[in-house]
């Protein structure tokens, strides 16, 4: 075969075409892996059965989320099946009302209100626990989503979305959950912020 022949650029590019979807396919089969719960890169589900932190990680320069001890949201451990199934009912709430029209999560969404990545984290819930006369962070969390009107600490006020407290309590597993996820340091300075309140 001819360089010149186009029979011989032909023959190139569906080579080319059938090794890259043959790496593609490989990058998403490993991709999937690392970022299902409980992959490489992401802790598993009944990490809400664990009481979750923040530290400064020297050697990666970044902070970290920590998991060590038992601390089971509400008080009450979960069975993995459990836990699964009530944060997939968080995520289907968060979607159904479009939380990202103005929050972020892992840096998507709209800047109107506070990235919700490591929100569970956020040191601003002992104010709220006090405003919503909680008995836990979680509890605090769940009243503040159901009347974020009565409960409004900042110049912009969250909507009250008519959350069930069921609908809520799923929202809460979800977004601790979340908070264990390793993100290279996302959101930058939290920490710092967390510290310096
Ligand atoms: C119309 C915009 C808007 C929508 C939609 C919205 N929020 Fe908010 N949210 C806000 C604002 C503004 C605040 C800050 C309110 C305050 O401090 O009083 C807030 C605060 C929060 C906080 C506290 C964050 C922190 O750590 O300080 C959580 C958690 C939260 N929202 C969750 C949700 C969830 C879950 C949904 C979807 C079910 C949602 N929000 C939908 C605007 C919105």
């Amino acid at each position: 075969m001819q360089i010149d022949s186009p029979q011989f650029w032909r023959a190139g590019a569906i080579s080319v075409i059938a090794v890259m979807t043959v790496v593609l396919i490989m990058l998403t089969i490993d991709s999937l892996a690392a970022i299902r719960s409980g992959g490489t890169h992401v802790p598993p589900y009944t990490v809400i059965n664990q009481k979750i932190g923040y530290k400064y990680d020297s050697a990666r320069a970044i902070d970290v989320p920590t998991v060590a001890g038992d601390e089971p949201l509400f008080g009450r451990a979960e069975t993995s099946e459990q836990v699964a199934a009530l944060i997939g009912k968080g995520k289907l709430v968060i979607q159904s009302r479009s939380c990202m029209n103005c929050h972020t999560f892992f840096g998507n969404g709209a800047y109107y209100a506070p990235d919700l990545t490591k929100s569970w984290l956020d040191p601003g819930w002992d104010a709220w626990q006090a405003i919503t006369a909680a008995g836990s962070k979680e509890e605090a969390m769940v009243r503040f989503l159901m009347d974020p009107v009565k409960f409004r600490t900042w110049t912009r006020t969250m909507p009250q979305l008519n959350l069930t407290r069921e609908e809520a309590v799923a929202v809460v597993a979800y977004l601790k959950w979340m908070s264990a996820v390793d993100t290279n340091g996302f959101p930058a300075n939290f920490g710092l912020i967390s510290t310096s309140r």
